[in-house]
């Protein structure tokens, strides 16, 4: 089939230039939204008198033909039509002859293609952003239940001070809250039509942009002709958004694949999210959780590429740009999979509540504690602390644990003790104590979980 730039060449592209340049075999994924752009445009060259009204509906008819066609199968992309824009308007010729070949009046690829991913990249922005509120809502739901399950609170992997499952969770919801925020951001910038761009320099026809954007639902359009070709902005802003969102996951994967060993045994993932090893009988691996943290790295990946691919481009388009849509949809594939399948896996997990506090209370996480009552009963902290951290030496040489002491245990190390000292290292007392906006407490947690539930609610009615 002859090319539709054809005109200036006398001879035919090399087979391996063809395959080489052709973008179909993955561009063929915006199909939907090429179409839609250009049932816009070709609506607002008939409602312009730049072509017949006639020829206008001819060609919208034609494309929601073509649409239908591709739905239902019954279309095979060409490579030799290189890509999704001029495999459609090829489709389309061949349905409605000459208007067909109207539809391509006052527009390029390049600032077609722009319009395609902004279309695209929004519609899956919305896709991420709700995976990620449904996980946010997972992650309320669990720490309702867990309020009051004590674990220890780590630093540098050792056992620091108490916390509540509830409250490691929440840190969780903050770091999912920030991710959609920055999506927001992200999906605002890619909200600005393109099209009227052109090539690089706009057009000499008198586009009505205003009317395309508003039949697309964009709420601005482009005001540099040459940035509206060469700005991918919105690729690299959402592969760094995904590349956090794959960031928290890890962490959180990590945790769990911890937690989940026989060395912590605070969870016991459910079966149908665990998987076994062809040779040791007794195993019962975190494979998803594994699979979810060596993903982020495909991810990251992505940005780089992204960044490097756009870094020497000269004004305006080049032909480099065309590498950027295999890592945004990896990335949005990417990032989709592991939100999906993240979620039942954490809804699923038991919880050993009895190993978590065993272990709060076996790591001296109240020593801080007590080192605050020696403070609380005039002692100077510095002195406090030593005093505290001579007692949990003497603890590990007895192989006790903080408030198996006696009182007089207590006296030697400091004159200050005095019978309420074992209220004041309670673990539970502890973090009840810690009631600072922010903190572990039972009631912060219970209204910060108010907050986030009325946070989600408003942004996802
Ligand atoms: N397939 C191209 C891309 O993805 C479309 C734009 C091509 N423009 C051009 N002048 N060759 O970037």
């Amino acid at each position: 089939m002859s090319k539709l730039w054809g005109g200036r060449f006398q001879r035919e592209t090399d087979r391996l230039v063809e395959d080489f340049h052709s973008s179909i075999s993955f561009d063929r994924r915006l199909y939907k939204y090429d179409i839609m752009g250009s049932i816009a445009h070709a609506r607002m060259l008939g409602e312009t008198g730049i072509i017949a009204p006639e020829e206008a509906r001819e060609i919208v008819r034609g494309l929601e033909e073509v649409l239908a066609d591709i739905e239902a199968g019954r279309v095979e992309f060409s490579v030799g039509a290189e890509d999704i824009h001029m495999n459609v308007e090829q489709l389309l010729t061949t349905k409605v002859g000459e208007a067909g070949k109207k539809l391509h009046t006052a527009r390029s690829r390049n600032d077609q293609v722009a319009l395609d991913i902004r279309m695209y990249l929004k519609d899956e922005i919305d896709q991420v952003t709700a995976l990620l509120g449904g996980l946010q809502n997972s992650l309320l739901d669990l720490a309702e239940q867990h309020i009051t399950t004590v674990m220890p609170g780590y630093t540098h992997l050792q056992r620091a001070q108490p916390v509540t499952l509830a409250h490691h969770l929440l840190a969780y919801c903050q770091m999912f809250g920030r991710d959609r925020d920055r999506l927001a951001g992200c999906r605002r910038r890619a909200d600005v039509l393109p099209l009227g761009a052109g090539a690089l320099a706009g057009t000499t026809f008198p586009l009505d942009r205003e009317y395309v954007a508003e039949q697309l639902g964009f709420a601005a359009i482009t005001q540099n002709s040459l940035d509206a070709v060469s700005d991918r902005d919105f690729a690299v802003e959402f592969a760094a958004a995904a590349s956090l969102i794959m960031v928290h996951l890890s962490r959180f994967c990590e945790e769990i694949i911890l937690w989940s060993s026989a060395e912590f045994a605070f969870i016991e993932l459910d079966d149908a999210y665990s998987t076994g090893s062809s040779m040791m009988p007794q195993k019962k691996n975190p494979d998803v959780a594994e699979l979810v943290r060596g993903k982020s790295g495909r991810v990251f990946g992505n940005l780089q590429a992204l960044l490097t691919m756009l870094k020497g481009l000269p004004l305006a388009y080049n032909k480099d740009l065309q590498e950027d849509k295999e890592a945004l949809f990896d990335t949005v594939d990417t990032v989709k999979k592991c939100l999906i399948v993240f979620r039942p896996m954490l809804e699923t997990m038991r919880v050993n509540k009895e190993n978590m506090a065993a272990a709060a209370r076996g790591g001296f996480t109240n020593a801080t504690d007590l080192a605050d009552y020696l403070v609380r009963r005039g002692a100077p902290f510095r002195v406090a602390h030593e005093v505290s951290g001579k007692l949990v030496a003497h603890c590990l040489e007895q192989n006790r644990t903080l408030d198996q002491l006696s009182l007089d245990d207590f006296k030697k190390f400091s004159p200050l003790v005095a019978e309420d000292v074992y209220e004041a290292i309670d673990i539970k007392r502890c973090i009840e104590a810690r009631k600072v906006t922010g903190g572990p407490a039972p009631e912060a947690v219970s209204s910060a979980i108010a907050a986030e539930r009325s946070r989600l609610a408003v942004e996802q009615p």
